[in-house]
């Protein structure tokens, strides 16, 4: 099958597409046979290095398709379910992969393929942060970065359904209305560099949360957003890692808690990770969140996917088709 793979870290240059076998699953596994592919922030962190893999490796994360071929102990599944996942093993952007079968969901009937590829990874992090990391109270305004990306566009529409009034970061004028139409009343540009004493003068004594995915560039910036015992939620690396720094920082800012939280430890068992996506497939169905996929790339183009992540020119989700 195809599939790509690293031999070593680096740009999108290192991804190679390559012809494999894919061994039969294990005892609980279930061969998937994808139809679309999720491409995530977090495979660019792999590829690079930033998150160490053990190479060579394949990449990706997530994807949605049917199973094929089932491990002699799996019993929740049979050939020709529609599923989908979110946690691997690393190796999705691939024609197909074996999976944990406690690890695949079945996708609804009234949910794509591709809404479901397009939305597991971002739509159940969105959940999590809004519901279980910090939750948020109506009437509460809220810092989320990134509001035009694939999480952001989720996220906001959703903490806008639960009540908060979103004050979102973009980092081009280009993205501003689409922000607006899914969830932000307020919309800063990161890359101005006032952007905020802007938020100050939208919500003086500051917010009680920030959500922050932007890491490196944004981290003081952010820091500097929250009210007195505010929680920061730094959630991912988008312009690299947050550098070491001093605990005093928190208490000089206003006694800040700050959590550092990933997918993986909100979905650990099968049944938090089936509550975490049916919660989601629920507010999808309802149209509390319109999952929007506005780049398609072929697997083949997978180093094009992720050049088109570091432009920080794409919105909302990105998918590889096979
Ligand atoms: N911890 C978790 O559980 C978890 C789970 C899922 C995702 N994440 C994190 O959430 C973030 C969003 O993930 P995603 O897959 O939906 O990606 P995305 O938001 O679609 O893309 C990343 C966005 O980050 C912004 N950005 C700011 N500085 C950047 C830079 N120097 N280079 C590239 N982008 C930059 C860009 O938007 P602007 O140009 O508009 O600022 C860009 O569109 C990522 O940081 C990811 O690692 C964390």
């Amino acid at each position: 099958m195809k599939a790509i793979r690293i031999a070593k870290t680096g740009g999108p240059e290192v991804l190679e597409l390559q012809d494999i076998e894919l061994p039969p699953p294990g005892p609980v596994q279930v061969r998937v046979r994808h139809t679309v592919i999720g491409v995530n922030f977090i495979d660019t962190y792999h590829r690079s290095g930033l998150y160490p893999a053990p190479l060579p490796t394949g990449l990706g994360l997530e994807a949605a398709g049917v199973v094929e071929a089932l491990g002699e102990k799996v019993t929740n599944l049979k050939i020709g379910d529609r599923v989908a996942y979110c946690s691997g093993p690393m190796g999705a952007y691939a024609e197909a992969n074996n999976v944990a079968a406690d690890r695949l969901v079945k996708i609804p009937a009234n949910i794509s393929d591709e809404i479901a590829a397009a939305s597991m990874l971002k739509g159940m992090t969105a959940q999590y942060l809004l519901k279980r990391t910090f939750p948020v109270k109506p009437g509460q305004t809220i810092l989320f970065h990134a509001a035009a990306g694939g999480v952001g566009l989720i996220a906001c529409q959703w903490a806008k359904h639960l009540g908060a009034i979103v004050i979102g970061t973009v980092g081009s004028e280009e993205k501003v209305p689409l922000a607006k139409e899914n969830g932000c009343t307020h919309v800063l540009n990161t890359r101005d560099a006032n952007w905020v004493s802007r938020l100050r003068e939208i919500a003086p004594d500051g917010v009680p949360v920030v959500y922050d995915s932007i890491g490196k560039d944004t981290w003081n910036g952010s820091l500097d957003c929250l009210a007195v015992r505010g929680t920061m939620v730094s959630y991912g690396n988008a312009s690299g890692a947050v550098p070491a720094f001093e605990p005093g920082i928190l208490s000089m800012k206003g006694s800040l808690y700050l959590t550092r939280p990933t997918l993986m430890h909100y979905t650990r068992t099968a049944q938090e990770l089936q509550e975490t996506a049916d919660d989601l497939f629920a507010a999808i169905s309802s149209g509390i969140v319109k999952v929007q996929v506005n780049q398609r790339f072929s697997l083949a183009d997978a180093r094009a996917a992720h050049v088109a992540l570091h432009s920080r020119k794409t919105t909302g989700a990105t998918v590889l088709i096979p």
